[in-house]
């Protein structure tokens, strides 16, 4: 993407966008997911996000085709684990986990402690890259969930992605399309979340 920074954004359509956007629901998903094309503009939307210090904080792992079950075995086989009398509902439930959207980006957060640049604002930087990727999937018509789940703090699941002891899941964010209607949810009243400072 090499679109001159200037370009004339749309104002009103964006401000109607992030408006009314809304986040899918991961149980009630289907296909199709967004192409390579499409998830490359995606991805590539997700790392143009503020980021104090240049340091790119972020990773991403994508779940697509076989990758989504192979995942689900690896889940399924940590549950019984860490539960071994977890019912075969539930283990079911893991199997079949990341095969309820065609497309799953783990968004990872990769805080460095050799810069003079806080970690909090590393941290803030990954929440910000989740949340660009959700806009750049709805904006190409797909609907995103991200969420965390068990399996973005289990350490076992942590040692299967390979995560760094710096490295930490912002979340799993599942791309398709909606199953059925999305309802909004209730928003909270702004002037219960502003203060003017000195008024
Ligand atoms: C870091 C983070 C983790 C989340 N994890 C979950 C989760 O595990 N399960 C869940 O149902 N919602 C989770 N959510 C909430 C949903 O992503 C989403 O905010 C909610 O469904 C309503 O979204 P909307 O305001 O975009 O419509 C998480 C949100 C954030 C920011």
């Amino acid at each position: 993407m090499s679109e001159p920074a200037q370009i004339n954004v749309p104002v009103r359509d964006a401000i109607r966008f992030l408006l009314t956007r809304r986040s899918g629901s991961a149980k009630r998903m289907t296909g199709p997911g967004p192409s390579p094309d499409e998830l490359e503009t995606i991805l590539t939307a997700a790392m143009r996000v503020p980021d104090h210090g240049k340091l790119a904080p972020w990773r991403f792992i994508v779940f697509e085709g076989e990758g989504r079950s192979r995942f689900g075995e690896v889940l399924m086989r940590i549950l019984k684990t860490n539960e071994p009398d977890a019912s075969a509902e539930r283990l079911e439930i893991e199997r079949t986990r990341f095969l309820r959207a065609p497309v799953v980006v783990g968004v990872v957060s990769r805080v460095r402690t050799d810069v003079p640049i806080p970690e909090w604002e590393q941290t803030l930087s990954a929440g910000a890259s989740c949340f660009a990727l959700s806009l750049a999937a709805r904006a190409l018509g797909y609907v995103a969930s991200w969420v965390t789940e068990w399996c973005a703090y289990d350490p076992a699941v942590r040692a299967a992605l390979s995560l760094s002891p710096q490295e930490r899941v912002a979340g799993f964010i599942y791309l398709g399309q909606p199953s059925d209607v999305l309802e909004d949810r209730p928003r909270p009243q702004l002037s219960a979340h502003v203060t003017r400072f000195g008024a």
